[in-house]
């Protein structure tokens, strides 16, 4: 049992109380923007750590929650105080937001450590915000608490439903293929995306946000809010009066996120037929919390807990904003409530058994029973092979399924530019049977493990009326994204990973029931194309790049920097107050 914390034992009053130089000036400098010592003597100091920007519209609506959350705050006799952090615009930060998921991370991890802070309220929902701010959060060690941004509201274009992401990429080959005009792909970009709030497809914002929730870190139903619903801006202030609470509980992340916890992240995130994304973000967080989480683990939940989640791109039919209305995901755990471990803790100061009692399901085809999933596995599988010595992911519930079992020769692109150089050239040589493959866009080749894991169908195939084939990569994809896409493939290539050795014409085997990938090419032969290897130029001389390629690990391993991982030691401890 924690001891209560009591006004003295705050972290705030290392700085506020004692009667010194030091103290006078953090005394001073409160009164200096207009508040009184009644303001914060005997008060919880919550950071609202909010990533707000101009140019992030899945976060637009966070400049008016920050009061909804200041207003809870106070209600609960806490003080409020708004840092901003790194604001990741996913559709807009090149070459890829998960480039700086890790700076965000830090960012966050310091913000806390070095202000006179004793709780905060995590404000994020774009695709990396979310494991960036929890990643911060753990290794901080204050008691935390996340507000997911909310799904924006289903797309419209001639009254037909459009699906963040998904429905770009599946209509952008139409216009490649000259079956939908101009006209109707200008209107469907200004129908696609109706409100603020994050992609309501299952992409890796609603994945992400999803296991948040599972794991512990949110309120019960936060995840699920549309981010325009009266609900979101309840349960912003709920989230501003329960933190409070929660610094006088002394409930850490630490108390919340065992090892269980992560296990019932991960069986969530199969039953939403989640983002390969999941994967990296979820083994970081982990690695974070001093608990080992593998691939392996993905794969036993794989094996176990089917997709019950009816939302595209795995569903072909509904939207975040369905699911919400279906009864979210308090509805959707107790479909899979023997998969989870009910005993684990979570913000709210119950456990999640507690947390769901009482959840229904009010659509059965939106949130499924697990006798009538829309995939029978979980969404992901893991493959290994000589191909993927520490494994690559596929997501076999939004592929086409003659796929899954499927040998066929490589087409190799060495980068991103020359693939789409040549996708579109009407006499590459290629059919539905390839297996196109792109290379050095792993985590240090890249850099920063861009989503560019769905390569497009050659134009020509297009025309031919293909809309799936076998890709391979070690980037990532996006969780709108769809297909036989596999990915993650590690160690990458731009260290000297086998997908280097790999030439166009060798034969790749693929099959998904037995999990194995494998380069149908003689050992004696993959040891003369290694030594003939040559490792590509450093993609970064200073900076930030700099240091990102010398410490990012691999996808296997969560891709966070060596030297944050628990491994590595213990966070710093409080700063010294001089
Ligand atoms: Fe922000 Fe998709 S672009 S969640």
């Amino acid at each position: 049992m924690t001891a209560r914390k009591t006004p003295e034992t705050l972290r705030s009053a290392r700085w506020f109380a004692p009667d010194d130089l030091r103290g006078f000036g953090h005394r001073s400098r409160m009164m200096q923007m207009g508040y009184a010592p009644k303001d914060w003597v005997g008060r919880p100091v919550i950071a609202i750590l909010n990533t707000w920007s101009d140019i992030n519209p899945c976060h637009a609506h966070f400049k008016q929650r920050v009061d909804d959350v200041k207003r809870g705050v106070l209600q609960a006799g806490g003080f409020p105080v708004e840092l901003p952090g790194i604001s990741l615009a996913e559709q807009y930060v090149k070459p890829t937001t998960m480039l700086y998921r890790n700076m965000l991370a830090m960012d966050v991890e310091e913000l806390l450590r070095s202000h006179p802070v004793d709780g905060v309220v995590l404000m994020g929902g774009c695709d990396k915000t979310t494991p960036a701010l929890l990643l911060g959060a753990t290794s901080a060690g204050l008691p935390a608490i996340y507000l997911p941004a909310g799904p924006m509201l289903r797309g419209n274009w001639k009254g037909r439903i459009l699906g963040s992401g998904s429905d770009a990429w599946k209509y952008w080959d139409e216009r490649r293929a000259g079956t939908i005009t101009d006209a109707d792909w200008l209107n469907m970009e200004a129908g696609i995306a109706r409100s603020h709030g994050t992609c309501m497809t299952m992409g890796t914002a609603s994945t992400m946000t999803a296991i948040a929730e599972a794991i512990g870190m949110t309120l019960p139903g936060a995840s699920s809010i549309p981010a325009p619903d009266a609900n979101h801006v309840r349960m912003s202030a709920e989230c501003g009066r329960r933190i409070v609470e929660m610094v006088w509980e002394d409930l850490t992340p630490g108390r919340i996120q065992t090892r269980e916890a992560f296990l019932n992240g991960i069986a969530v995130a199969m039953a939403m037929g989640c983002s390969t994304n999941a994967i990296i973000h979820l083994i970081a967080q982990a690695r974070r919390a001093g608990q080992e989480i593998g691939l392996d683990d993905f794969e036993a939940a794989s094996r176990k807990v089917p997709v019950i989640a009816n939302v595209r791109p795995s569903g072909d039919t509904y939207l975040m904003e369905d699911f919400f209305y279906a009864g979210g995901l308090p509805a959707l755990m107790t479909r899979i409530r023997d998969h989870l471990h009910l005993d684990a803790m979570t913000v709210s100061g119950r456990t999640l058994g507690e947390n769901i009692a009482g959840a229904e399901v009010y659509n059965d085809d939106v949130i499924r029973g697990v006798d009538n999933p829309i995939y029978a596995e979980g969404a992901l599988a893991v493959l290994k092979g000589n191909l993927a010595p520490d494994g690559c992911v596929i997501k076999p519930s939004a592929c086409d399924p003659r796929y899954l079992k499927h040998t066929g020769p490589a087409l190799v692109f060495d980068d991103y530019p020359s693939m789409k150089a040549a996708i579109d050239d009407e006499n590459l040589d290629v059919t539905a049977d390839h297996i196109l493959i792109l290379r050095n866009a792993g985590p240090q080749g890249g850099p920063g493990m861009p989503e560019w894991g769905m390569l497009p169908i050659p134009r020509k195939l297009v025309k031919q009326g293909v809309r799936d084939m076998l890709r391979l990569s070690d980037a990532r994809m996006s969780g709108t994204s769809y297909g036989a896409c596999i990915l993650h493939v590690s160690p990458e290539s731009y260290i000297g990973g086998p997908l280097a050795l790999v030439k166009t014409g060798d034969m790749i085997s693929v099959n998904v029931a037995e999990r194995t990938i494998s380069l149908d090419v003689p050992d004696e032969e993959l040891e003369r194309r290694r030594a003939a290897w040559v490792r590509p130029e450093p993609r970064f001389e200073r900076g930030y790049g700099w240091m990102f390629t010398r410490h990012i690990k691999q996808a296997h391993e969560g891709c966070d920097f060596d030297f944050l991982e628990t491994s590595f030691g213990a966070p710093t401890g409080e700063p010294a107050i001089y």
